[in-house]
């Protein structure tokens, strides 16, 4: 089944938001003023874009290929100029960005490789490249799978192996910096906030999976909500860094 994102953008922002904890990351990493070009590959609705051009003043970019995504990002902040394009198309010129961003988008992309063809060639020397993605074992843990036990399958097809992604990132002459998690083994609240992120489908996965299997996983889910709330431990995401010397 192809994911339609021009219909998900219509409920995206009702159930996601920026990550704190991870623009956090990149700015412990990233020296941002007014001359830093920062591309956010995969940009969405703008929750990303928005929040780091309030932060830093830094000169921000999105590529989105889905029109009603992007239409959602541009009425959020005008001072970001947005793209439509993908993997095969980033329409900038070459050495032009001091760093490139993706947050939740290396799953939807059918080949990393022309990918980071194209990153490489529109990065600066000495830029970086921030990858968010969850390793195999981080999906395997995701508590969430009890309810919907498919959608561990589905995602370890769709995200590729962080090995894999280190092995392309060297095969195209970038540099492979470090990966690391972050925010796992902690305790989350599992409330009424994440029911409704199931009800609207606001993981792709839940787009992908029978439709039986999902309205079991939301029924058994709202019977272990029945006392408003439930603690689960985090599985937490995988962050890779990359340079280009
Ligand atoms: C789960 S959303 C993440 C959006 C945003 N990065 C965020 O964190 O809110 C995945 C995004 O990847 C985009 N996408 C899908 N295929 C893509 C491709 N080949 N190249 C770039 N972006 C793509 C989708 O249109 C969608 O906006």
């Amino acid at each position: 089944m192809k994911l339609n994102y021009n219909k998900i953008s219509k409920q995206y922002d009702d159930v996601r938001e920026a990550d704190v904890e991870l623009i956090n990351k990149f700015l412990e990493e990233i020296t941002f003023d007014e001359e830093t070009k920062i591309l956010d590959f995969g940009c969405g609705t703008g929750n990303y874009t928005d929040k780091i051009k309030r932060l830093t003043n830094a000169d921000v970019y999105g590529i989105e290929p889905s029109d009603g995504m992007r239409k959602k990002a541009i009425t959020k902040n005008n001072k970001i100029i947005y793209k439509k394009g993908n993997h095969e198309n980033i329409s900038f010129p070459d050495n032009f960005f001091n760093f490139i961003y993706m947050t939740d988008v290396i799953h939807h992309i059918p080949d990393i490789d022309v990918m980071f063809k194209e990153f490489k060639r529109i990065l600066k020397k000495g830029g970086k490249i921030c990858i968010e993605t969850e390793s195999h074992e981080q999906i395997e843990k995701r508590f969430y799978v009890k309810y919907f036990p498919s959608t561990a399958i589905i995602d370890k097809a769709r995200y590729p192996k962080i090995n894999d992604i280190k092995n392309i990132v060297e095969e195209n002459g970038l540099i492979f910096i470090k990966s690391l998690t972050i925010g796992d083994a902690s305790e989350r609240t599992v409330d009424k906030k994440f029911l409704e992120l199931v009800e609207k489908k606001g993981y792709s996965m839940f787009h992908l999976i029978p439709e039986k299997e999902f309205e079991n996983g939301l029924h058994e889910l709202k019977k272990d909500l029945k006392e408003e709330s439930f603690k689960v431990e985090t599985s937490g995401d995988t962050l890779i860094w990359i340079e280009k010397i």
